[in-house]
């Protein structure tokens, strides 16, 4: 069996979805639901027997190591963390708790474990974190992707607090030979993402008939991958990744959030027209995110050279594929806006003032 940490999330979800689609190899889900957390999401495995959720925080080193005894996992997959750069700006405290210090509790607890084992389980254990490209700081046009051996310049206190958590895993392998590997995925997009996230967001207050809020010109640049692109690399990298290495994972798809926003707004004008009009007229452009990297663009080149993975969606099939479940999932959509989203939506979006023609 595996244990996933962070499964009720967005990818984490996906991915336990994913997994149990194709094997009946155990998954235990450790999640401590937060904002971000859905249960709803894994209806769908309700009554597997290899399913099993453990409602639990990765801070509680007990709890885990109770779970890693009785459960025996060969393998730890570890999603959850804090993943909004916006709410880290607001209030960085819990990224530093759940992104750092539940890392370190996650590895002290996943070492005291596999050093405990025989030493055929010992051989074949992974323990493979889930990181993000943000790691490496922000682009200028003419640079060249990120590669794996580029140098960690985070920004923001999200990216400092996943670069943080890379160092740790890093470290224990160099010091104490866990068998660890780690991802560095671009944006993901796709079902079951929390509409805090750029694409979910548009979507949502599109068909709400409100703003589209762009932060500053629109035109930074970011690099999408369809969440269940990520999951197969995730798959690939856990059953053949070089123990120790790290494996860049991007879709090939750089794209600015201005033509992000039009594309959803010709794709939600074909499938689901509004009688008032064009939903890019809803786009107005606030002002920025404060310290906003400029782009980001992933290398992806190792993965397939060694793993043989690369993405199976573009971004013109994932994106529609993703407006269209969105508008077959209004009740979905409707139970993860409760009120804290709304306080979400006025805590972030309240101060911007619309910064009228900032590019338009
Ligand atoms: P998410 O915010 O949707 O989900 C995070 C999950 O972790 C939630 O279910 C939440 O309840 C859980 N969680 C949070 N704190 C916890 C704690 N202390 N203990 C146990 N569970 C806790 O995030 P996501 O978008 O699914 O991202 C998953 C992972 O992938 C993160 O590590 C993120 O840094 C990384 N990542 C995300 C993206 C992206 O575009 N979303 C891209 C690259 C990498
Ligand atoms: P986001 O989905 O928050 O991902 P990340 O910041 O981790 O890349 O944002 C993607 C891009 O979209 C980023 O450049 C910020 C921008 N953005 C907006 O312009 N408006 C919004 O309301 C949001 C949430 C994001």
């Amino acid at each position: 069996m595996i244990l996933v940490t962070g499964g009720a999330g967005f990818i984490g979800a996906n991915f336990v979805l994913d997994w149990l689609a194709a094997s009946d190899e155990t998954v235990l889900n450790l999640d401590a639901l937060t904002y971000a957390g859905n249960l709803e999401t894994l209806s769908s495995l309700e009554g597997r027997a290899a399913y099993r959720f453990v409602h639990g925080d990765i801070c509680d080193r007990a709890l885990i190591d109770q779970l890693l005894a009785e459960h025996r996992p060969r393998a730890i997959v570890h999603f959850a963390a804090e993943s909004h750069v916006d709410r880290s700006i607001h209030g960085p405290g819990a990224f530093v708790r759940t992104n750092v210090e539940g890392t370190f509790s996650l590895l002290e607890a996943a070492r005291a474990y596999w050093g405990g084992l025989p030493a055929g389980e010992r051989e074949a254990f992974r323990f493979l974190h889930i990181s993000t490209d943000e790691v490496y700081g922000s682009l200028g046009p003419a640079d060249p992707p990120f590669a794996e051996t580029k140098a960690y310049e985070p920004n923001s206190p999200y990216s400092a607090s996943k670069a943080a958590s890379d160092h740790l895993v890093r470290a224990w392998h160099h010091t104490y030979g866990l068998p660890v590997l780690t991802t560095n995925c671009s944006n993901n997009y796709g079902p079951f993402q929390f509409p805090e996230k750029l694409i979910p967001l548009m979507i949502v207050n599109a068909l709400a008939g409100k703003p589209l809020p762009v932060y500053g010109d629109g035109l930074n640049v970011r690099d999408w991958l369809y969440v269940g692109d990520h999951c197969g690399a995730i798959r690939e990298v856990l059953a053949r990744g070089r123990v120790g290495e790290t494996y860049n994972v991007g879709g090939w798809n750089e794209i600015a959030n201005i033509d992000i926003v039009r594309t959803l707004c010709a794709l939600l004008d074909e499938l689901r027209p509004d009688a008032a009009g064009s939903y890019s007229r809803l786009i107005t452009y606030v002002s920025d995110r404060p310290g906003h990297d400029r782009r980001y663009a992933i290398d992806a080149r190792k993965i397939e050279r060694e793993l043989g993975w690369k993405p199976a969606e573009t971004f013109a099939t994932g994106i529609r594929k993703t407006v269209q479940w969105y508008l077959d999932h209004p009740g979905w959509v409707a139970n993860v806006q409760s009120g804290a989203y709304r306080d979400w939506l006025t805590r972030n979006y309240a101060g911007r003032e619309n910064s009228a023609g900032a590019g338009a």
